[in-house]
């Protein structure tokens, strides 16, 4: 059976580029400065790593940030439900050369290898408090680096969540105050929060 993201995808990864039709443009407004930012603040940290670092991108979709932190010299592994958007990082990178890995796979069943760092974002609101909790556990276990994004409640958020449902799927909100206590039941207590501004609480943790 297919899954929303195949098909849906394409049309998310034009926020980055492409044609887009009146509703996408109009979405755009929603959302498109706030996912270009919080993927130039992935780049920033992922500065500080130490040279032939691990980064594992949870959700990558189309690979467009597992490909940019793979041209940054880093070893990448990419994971991602949609079979199409597996299907498009792959063909980015033929031949490139880039040390750089994807696969299809739920990211809520697979074990991640072991890495320096792991980046998730848009990903969390389309998981339900479970399946959060799941990933947040494998994220202490490795005991390393991360960025996750977590949209909040907020207008620009019913705005999306009115989009995603008309288009055929759920998204899940919390308050800054209820994600922080899912990092506190795994044992994740001494994260930090930055970026509100960007429409989503961004985590980090051990920078
Ligand atoms: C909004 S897109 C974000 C893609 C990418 N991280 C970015 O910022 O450009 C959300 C992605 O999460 C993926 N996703 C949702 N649920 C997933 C799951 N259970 N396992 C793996 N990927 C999942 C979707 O397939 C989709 O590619």
């Amino acid at each position: 059976m297919k899954h929303y993201w195949d098909e849906e995808i394409e049309k998310f990864d034009k926020i980055y580029d492409g044609d887009k039709n009146l509703v996408e443009k109009f979405m755009d407004l929603f959302r498109r400065d706030s996912i270009l930012e919080r993927a130039k603040l992935v780049y920033n940290f992922a500065g500080k790593l130490n040279k032939g670092a691990t980064i594992v991108d949870i959700g990558c979709g189309t690979g467009r940030q597992a490909i940019a932190l793979a041209k940054m010299g880093f070893t990448v592994y990419g994971f991602d439900i949609s079979e199409r958007g597996i299907e498009m990082a792959n063909q980015q990178v033929e031949d490139s050369g880039l040390n750089i890995t994807f696969e299809k796979c739920d990211i809520v069943k697979k074990k991640y290898p072991p890495c320096d760092m792991i980046i998730g974002l848009g990903l969390m609101d389309y998981l339900n408090d479970e399946e959060v909790l799941q990933i947040l556990k494998q994220v202490k276990e490795l005991n390393c680096k991360f960025i996750l994004s977590f949209p909040f409640k907020s207008i620009k958020s019913y705005v999306r969540f009115i989009y995603r449902h008309l288009s055929g799927t759920k998204i899940y909100l919390s308050t800054p105050e209820e994600m922080e206590k899912k990092f506190i039941s795994v044992g994740l207590d001494n994260i930090n929060k930055v970026s509100e501004n960007l429409g989503a609480t961004i985590v980090i943790h051990n920078f």
